[in-house]
């Protein structure tokens, strides 16, 4: 496959300085992340609120990096679309948060952003595997959504291995996205199980160094 793609999560970062923190993993080389991961929550879909729109339009502002919106919210029919408008890149709402998964990919789309669908750890893939062709990605939770810091559950990794093999069978075109507890002891495992990008927050954030803990997570998980 392509070179492992690192999505450092500003979830971890000092939110009173964002532009600067999406600077410290905008490097050069093999050190540059390749997108900016940004954790929506609305205190309702997960038990935490960070931020919304209005941020997200200024990060767009103060950076190059194209913004992997994660939108851990209720209701994502309403408010994905317009995330899509501002300009983010990519726009993930969870299957958990909607009845109708297809339409609001089809929106996002439509609004000129890649949509995404994100699972929970306890929810199967298997009701889901005859919509894939209406995403362009797939976040697979590998904590429960809410907070940065939690220890990574292997179990899912299961998860990540069936969709790489329907993938292949399927010749889809599917970015397959893991987050949470990602980091320097559990990245490989999540690399060997099919992974294409890695999301990390306290892993980049929590570094001396972020722009360096980009480049070291993605030379292990293309080791
Ligand atoms: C958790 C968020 C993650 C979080 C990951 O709900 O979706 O993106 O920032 O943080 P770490 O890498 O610290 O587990
Ligand atoms: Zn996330």
């Amino acid at each position: 496959g392509s070179a492992p793609m690192i999505a450092p999560s500003i979830l971890s970062a000092d939110f009173a300085n964002l532009g600067a923190e999406a600077e410290a993993v905008a490097g050069s080389g093999t050190n540059r992340a390749d997108w900016l991961h940004v954790d929506v929550m609305d205190a309702h879909f997960v038990p935490n609120l960070t931020l919304g729109l209005p941020v997200v339009e200024s990060l767009l502002k103060a950076t190059d990096i194209p913004l992997d919106c994660h939108l851990m919210i209720e209701d994502p029919g309403r408010w994905a679309p317009p995330y899509a408008e501002a300009g983010a890149y990519n726009v993930t709402f969870h299957a958990e948060a909607t009845d109708d998964p297809v339409a609001v990919a089809r929106d996002v789309r439509a609004a000129g952003a890649k949509a995404g669908l994100s699972i929970k750890p306890g929810t199967p893939l298997e009701p889901y595997l005859q919509i894939l062709r209406d995403f362009d990605t797939l976040l697979i939770m590998s904590v429960e959504p809410g907070f940065g810091g939690q220890q990574f559950i292997p179990e899912v990794l299961a998860k990540a291995r069936a969709i790489r093999k329907f993938i292949d069978s399927e010749d889809l075109r599917l970015l397959v996205e893991i987050d949470g507890g990602i980091n320097a002891d559990t990245i490989e495992q999540a690399a060997e199980a099919g992974i294409d990008c890695f999301v990390a927050g306290s892993a980049v954030y929590g570094a001396a160094d972020p722009g360096a803990a980009v480049g070291a997570l993605r030379a292990q998980a293309a080791a």
